[in-house]
C-alpha cells in the first residue's frame, strides 16, 4: 500500500477511541520510523482538524520526529542532579561535535542527539542513554568514544 493508504489504515484503526490523535501519530512512527510530512494531511483530514494542528501536537510532544533517526540515538539527560555535574558543558560539546541540536540528526546519518529528563541514574550523573543503554558519569571522552564507534 503506498503511504496514504497506510496512514488511513492506521487512522481508521483509532477512529473510535477518545483522543485518536496520539495513538495515530505513534503507530505511524513505529511504522515508519518517523512522520512523514506526506502523512500530516492525512491524518488531518481522518481527524477532521487542520494540518497546522497536528503540526502542533507533533512538536509539543517531543517523542515524534519528523525526519528518520540516526543509526544510534544518543540521549543526555538534562535534569537537575545531571546538570550539577556538569551535563548542559556535555550536550554543548556534543552538539558542536556533531553539528546538530536537539532532535537533530548527523548529515550521515550516524547519530541522533536527543534531551532526556532523569534516567534513574542521577548518583552516576551526568548520565546518558546510548540506544536504549543508559551509562553514567559520561565524559566528553565517553561520548567522544560513542560517536566514533558510530561511524564519527
Ligand atoms: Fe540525570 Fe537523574 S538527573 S539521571
Amino acid at each position: 500500500a503506498d503511504l496514504a493508504d497506510q496512514v488511513a489504515e492506521i487512522c481508521a484503526r483509532h477512529a473510535m477511541a477518545e483522543g485518536p490523535m496520539l495513538p495515530i501519530l505513534h503507530d505511524i512512527q513505529a511504522d515508519f520510523g518517523y512522520i512523514p510530512e506526506a502523512a500530516i494531511p492525512v491524518v488531518a483530514k481522518a481527524l477532521n482538524q487542520t494540518a497546522a494542528e497536528v503540526h502542533g501536537v507533533m512538536s509539543f510532544y517531543h517523542d515524534f520526529r519528523s525526519a528518520p533517526a540516526g543509526r544510534r540515538t544518543v540521549k543526555i539527560c538534562r535534569a537537575e542532579a545531571c546538570q550539577a555535574m556538569g551535563a548542559n558543558d556535555l550536550a554543548d560539546t556534543a552538539k558542536a561535535r556533531l553539528g546538530v541540536d536537539w532532535h537533530g540528526t548527523t548529515k550521515g546519518g550516524e547519530v541522533t542527539l536527543e534531551p532526556v529528563y532523569c534516567l534513574g541514574l542521577c548518583a552516576c550523573a551526568p548520565a546518558a542513554m546510548v540506544d536504549g543503554q543508559v551509562i553514567g558519569r559520561v565524559d566528553d571522552a565517553r561520548l567522544e568514544a560513542v560517536f566514533a564507534e558510530a561511524g564519527l
